[in-house]
């Protein structure tokens, strides 16, 4: 006995069909019209769509930074994903300078250990580089990838904590290219920022807005530029993680026009919020969208939407590294430099993806399911397991409602945020149900916001090598 899902239309990242989806066990075991209800549970899909499960490749759970740890562990930032509609998170470990990438897993793996809801992913950031010449740290690299970790991720910014220089980064993407490994880099030019930063803090400009002013699109641009053609010397597919402005997209399109490997993301921030609309600088609950790269302005927004269209952008994730306000984001009242940088976002990336994309006519349905899920699953190898509808795949499956209406709030919210950067917004489309191999997690038309599976069922998925799905 199987459960079936009739009735509905199910959308690839290709087209749109009127087909069931018959699940066995944790796996989809068919796809097809009219298949027989004989024996089987049926779930009706009148009205809805079926579509895999979102994927979010950005995520910050339990993670230390800015003096505290983000605020959402791996059971609630689990469970707000999967209430939102999205089944797989690839999360970050971060090596510590002094430490291994081994040290940096079993540190990872613990924190999701009986704790993950759904499946979930590690990327694995290297911040250093030890023995001779690298060597022992990029012989890990080989045996993360053994493990099924397949991407490396790469901070130009945040120096003294996360960032590396040129030098090392380049090794790092040598060993990628030999590895077939995948670079994600988040690209801005943090040296530079930080004089920014200090003169502006000489000059006693200390609110939130400043945090914004001080990263400038200029910033971004140049490491965008720099990463894809170290990345392109080194022979490495590389991916740039939340890519928020016009500037570096400009980047971006000119090295993939010139051939260059190069992949990206954008966030659901940064094509819905403004430094004009969010952070004017006028108030201290500027701070609660203090994040990195900062929110640019409202003008940026229409070509990130449009290369979300074009295909030169990939994916929409959410960077997703929540802090409260009352307790965290209070940490930096007297000082910008002191504010964790992060904002909450996995519970409503999809309804803001629907609504302001879809619903605006600004990309289609299919290319919904493209950004959200299939995508996400070729460039981080996981195709073969996730991403689409089709027979043999995990079954990851979320019914959608395309016609019903949601208030996002902080007051009904998974993600444990004492606020929502999209409060009190009305939404059209939401996830009806959410299945997670195979198992009814979510139903938010009998049970809404209630994750239904149970605490430390999600599974670590092993990735494939295979230099983010490029030839
Ligand atoms: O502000 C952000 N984005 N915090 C998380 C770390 C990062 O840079 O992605
Ligand atoms: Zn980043
Ligand atoms: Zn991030």
């Amino acid at each position: 006995m199987g459960i079936l899902i009739k009735n509905g239309t199910v959308v690839s990242s290709k087209d749109s069909q009127k087909l069931d989806v018959l699940i066995s066990g944790e796996i989809i075991a068919r796809v097809g019209a009219g298949i027989s209800d004989a024996g089987h549970e049926v779930v009706d899909a009148t009205g809805l769509l079926v579509m895999p499960g979102g994927i979010d490749v950005h995520t910050h759970l339990d993670m230390p930074f800015g003096g505290t740890t983000s605020a959402d562990d791996y059971t609630t930032g689990t469970q707000a994903a999967a209430v939102g509609g999205t089944t797989t998170l690839i999360d970050f470990a971060l090596q510590n300078q002094r430490g291994t990438l081994k040290e940096a897993l079993d540190i990872w793996l613990k924190k999701s250990d009986n704790k993950a809801c759904v499946d979930f992913s590690l990327h694995m950031a290297v911040t250093n580089l030890h023995g001779e010449g690298g060597a022992e740290t990029l012989q890990e690299m080989e045996e993360m990838t053994k493990f099924g970790i397949s991407s490396f991720k790469l901070f130009m910014a945040y120096p003294n904590v996360l960032m590396i220089d040129d030098g090392l980064m380049f090794k790092v993407m040598q060993k990628a290219t030999e590895l077939n490994a995948l670079c994600c880099i988040h690209a801005e030019n943090g040296s530079a920022i930080d004089i920014v930063v200090a003169q502006m803090i000489a000059e006693g400009k200390t609110a939130p807005h400043y945090h914004a002013l001080s990263r400038s699109v200029k910033a971004e641009a140049e490491a965008t530029h720099r990463a894809i053609a170290l990345a392109d010397m080194a022979g490495c597919a590389v991916y740039i993680v939340h890519l928020s402005n016009e500037a570096a997209l400009a980047e971006l399109k000119f090295m993939q026009a010139r051939g260059a490997r190069a992949l990206a993301e954008t966030c659901t921030q940064y094509l819905v919020l403004s430094i004009e609309d969010q952070m004017p600088g006028k108030n201290w609950e500027e701070a609660k969208y203090v994040f990195t790269p900062p929110l640019r302005e409202k003008w940026n927004q229409e070509p990130l939407w449009g290369a979300l269209k074009d295909g030169s952008l990939s994916v929409v994730s959410t960077d997703h590294c929540p802090f409260r306000f009352k307790d965290q984001k209070e940490l930096g009242r007297s000082d910008f430099r002191k504010i964790p940088n992060g904002g909450p976002g996995v519970e409503n990336r999809l309804q803001i993806l629907w609504y302001f994309g879809v619903n605006a006519g600004k990309i289609t349905p299919e290319q919904f399911v493209a950004l959200s899920c299939t995508n996400p699953a070729r460039i981080f190898g996981m195709e073969k397991q996730k991403g689409s509808i089709a027979p043999g795949l995990d079954a990851d499956v979320m019914l959608w409602d395309p016609n019903v209406d949601y208030t996002i709030s902080a007051a009904t919210q998974c993600m444990n945020t004492d606020y929502n950067m999209f409060e009190s917004w009305k939404v059209k489309g939401n996830a009806a149900k959410v299945f997670s191999r195979g198992e009814l997690v979510v139903d938010n038309v009998k049970q809404p916001g209630k994750f239904l599976g149970a605490t430390g069922r999600g599974r670590f998925v092993k990735r494939e090598a295979n230099a983010g799905g490029l030839a």
